[in-house]
């Protein structure tokens, strides 16, 4: 089973070099890893929380786009979306906030610091605080539970949202997972080996302290004039260098290969001087960001592009979000009043009826054998490919009925593949897995 990761970027910034260092380039490394299923996006209604300015948000969302693809990010391989672009998560995110305790969100880091900042200033404790900003992580959750995410690497300072997450998705399981889980509960992810970069003043670069080295603004120029203005200590060309204290170095190992450090490292002890240690820095940056620029300039300028980029990985998104979401309605009583509305739940009521899920062959248009699983309720589950003579559909469905689906099943981004003997069967989105499950299971081994 793939291990599905998923994270986002708040939408209210030019990305540095801290972001592309600490965010970009590993997320976009995990995604190249076999067995990721990556989902990444555009936190861009969190960004409304922090940011009133509607031109500098639409300036960061198309920005924020570009860096990913100008980095590296294959949207073939990930799941890249806006935020703004999956109706599903607002959704998601109304039900989550009724299963929210007030209290959980009185807890939240970001609302207490805003809370103890009007307090110092002897203002009234909310003021000036929305509700977006209080119920920040139930839309963060929202954003996680809705894909059933496994892992989410994030920074340090979110690990009390991922809590929050599992907390929230957990009280929801209890309240109307009917002894299923209906959300995967996530986990944090923490990379230690991931780069924390130092900005210009040796603070953690960050655009609050004003000190982060721009990553494609300003071009070569912008990152050159950002590296000469990097703090350093006063000793002169000649003298040893403290290599192992100064942020210098540590800028210059979160780009080189380890021996290329090593190299620096000993250069700096020897006495290198800061301004050749300057150059020597400028020149491995531009090697390995001058031809992201260049890419990135062409995106820029084709915001278009972009934008069909989206479009569809908000439709590879929705594949999945639609279905869960409809069960989620379910879930919680929001059910479509057209069918018939059981007292208990499905698998109870089809237990007391005796009924169960049945499958039926049928020759298609094209005189191959197909069948369909069809449901407790009669509504088709799954529809298979044809085969060419009915033994061999009947002996898949033979197959399906005495071993547990899962025997047969592989899950690639969101979509499960049966196969029997390396054949493919059929394809559902794996929203479907648990239905399918119980159907299959709940099935007369005759
Ligand atoms: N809050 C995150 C940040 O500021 C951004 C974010 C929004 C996010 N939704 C998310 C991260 C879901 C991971 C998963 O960094």
């Amino acid at each position: 089973m793939n291990t599905r990761v998923l994270t986002g970027i708040t939408t209210s910034g030019t990305p540095h070099l801290g972001n592309y260092a600490g965010a970009i380039r590993p997320s976009i490394q995990a995604s190249k890893q076999p067995g990721v299923d990556a989902f990444y996006f555009m936190a861009d209604y969190h960004a409304l929380i922090k940011c009133d300015d509607p031109q500098r948000i639409a300036r960061s969302r198309l920005e924020i786009a570009a860096t990913w693809i100008a980095a590296g990010l294959d949207p073939e391989v990930v799941t890249f979306y806006r935020q703004s672009d999956i109706p599903e998560i607002p959704e998601l995110c109304w039900m989550l906030t009724c299963v929210t305790a007030k209290g959980l969100m009185n807890r939240a880091h970001a609302y207490k610091a805003a809370v103890d900042q009007n307090t110092a200033r002897q203002q009234e404790a909310d003021d000036g605080i929305t509700m977006g900003l209080f119920s920040y992580p139930v839309l963060m959750a929202a954003d996680i539970l809705m894909f059933n995410a496994n892992k989410v690497p994030v920074g340090r300072d979110q690990i009390q949202h991922l809590e929050m997450a599992r907390d929230i998705g957990q009280r929801f399981n209890h309240l109307y997972g009917q002894g299923e889980e209906l959300f995967v509960l996530p986990e944090v992810q923490i990379d230690d080996e991931v780069a924390t970069l130092p900005g210009l003043d040796g603070r953690k670069m960050s655009k609050s302290y004003d000190n982060t080295i721009p990553l494609f603004e300003g071009g070569a120029k912008g990152l050159q004039s950002a590296v000469m203005r990097i703090v350093t200590d006063s000793r002169l060309p000649g003298e040893p260098k403290d290599a192992e204290g100064s942020h210098l170095y540590t800028l210059y190992r979160a780009f080189a290969t380890g021996s290329d450090s090593a190299q620096f490292r000993k250069s700096l002890e020897e006495g290198m001087g800061w301004g050749d240690a300057k150059k020597q820095l400028c020149n491995l940056l531009e090697t390995q960001l001058g031809p992201m620029r260049e890419r990135y300039a062409e995106l820029i300028a084709r915001p278009d592009l972009i934008e069909d980029i989206l479009q569809a990985g908000a439709v590879k998104a929705r594949r999945y979000s639609q279905p869960f979401m409809e069960r989620l309605r379910v879930a919680v009583g929001l059910r479509t009043l057209s069918v018939s509305v059981p007292q208990t739940g499905t698998s109870a009521r089809a237990k007391s009826k005796g009924k169960q899920a049945r499958f039926v062959s049928f020759r298609d248009e094209a005189g191959q054998f197909r069948f369909r699983l069809l449901g407790v309720d009669g509504q088709e589950l799954l529809l298979s490919e044809g085969f060419a003579d009915p033994k061999s559909a009947g002996q898949v469905m033979g197959l399906l009925k005495s071993q547990p689906l899962d025997n047969y099943t592989t899950e690639d981004q969101g979509v499960v593949s049966l196969r029997v003997d390396q054949a493919l069967v059929c394809q559902f989105d794996a929203s479907l897995l648990p239905e399918l499950r119980e159907a299959i299971a709940g099935m007369n081994q005759d």
